[in-house]
């Protein structure tokens, strides 16, 4: 284990139980409110999961491990993924929140233990997805949109839910759209997120 990772796990004993194991990491670190978050996405996924035939553990576990690299701030997220050997991209470069998704597939597989490629793929593509998704990509990918945590509602939440009734990749579909249509606002385009919406073939 690289030893910035096994610092973030001093004096903690993990219990095996994600929805344990997650409050324990993001208490000791301080992040009450991504823990929360977690724990919403968590109860999403397993809805989800019942809903759509994908394991409504895996799906919870991917829920709950996907903004666990929280711990590191912004600012240090560039300095981190070069410690840990993840090869930067020139978006990731520009806007470093965008390296949090593989930031956390890395914590959960080498903190948490998690060694299922369906569960690490779905938290590392979380933010973006990417072309031809798996099904736990998708479900996760939606289910963090869902999992809605500040004031008011978001613009998409309804035609998102609406699309639920359709399929995955249709309610996916609604919240890259409502992306796509922002990517001049955002401060980088990820080429996953790119891809997926090539990929998706949607109208703008
Ligand atoms: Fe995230
Ligand atoms: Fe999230």
């Amino acid at each position: 284990m690289h030893p910035l990772i096994s610092a973030l796990l001093e004096n903690l004993n993990l219990p095996a139980d994600p929805a344990l194991a997650v409050p324990l990491f993001l208490g000791a670190h301080g992040h009450p409110r991504t823990c929360a978050h977690c724990a919403a996405v968590a109860a999403e996924c397993r809805r989800l999961g019942l809903r759509f035939g994908v394991d409504p553990d895996l799906a919870a576990l991917s829920g709950w491990l996907h903004d666990i690299s929280a711990v590191w701030p912004a600012s240090q997220r560039l300095s981190v993924a070069r410690e840990l050997d993840l090869p930067i991209l020139p978006a990731e470069r520009q806007h470093p929140m965008l390296l949090h998704q593989r930031l956390s597939a890395g914590l959960a597989e080498q903190a948490f233990g998690v060694s299922d490629p369906a569960v690490l793929s779905a938290i590392a593509c979380h933010t973006t997805l990417r072309p031809n998704p798996a099904p736990l990509d998708l479900l996760l990918f939606c289910a963090d949109k869902l999992a809605w945590d500040q004031p008011g509602q978001p613009p998409y939440l309804d035609a998102m839910q609406a699309a639920l009734d359709d399929s995955l990749p249709a309610a996916a579909a609604v919240y890259l759209r409502h992306l796509w249509r922002q990517r001049e606002f955002l401060p980088a385009v990820h080429p996953l997120l790119i891809e997926a919406w090539e990929f998706f073939g949607i109208e703008e």
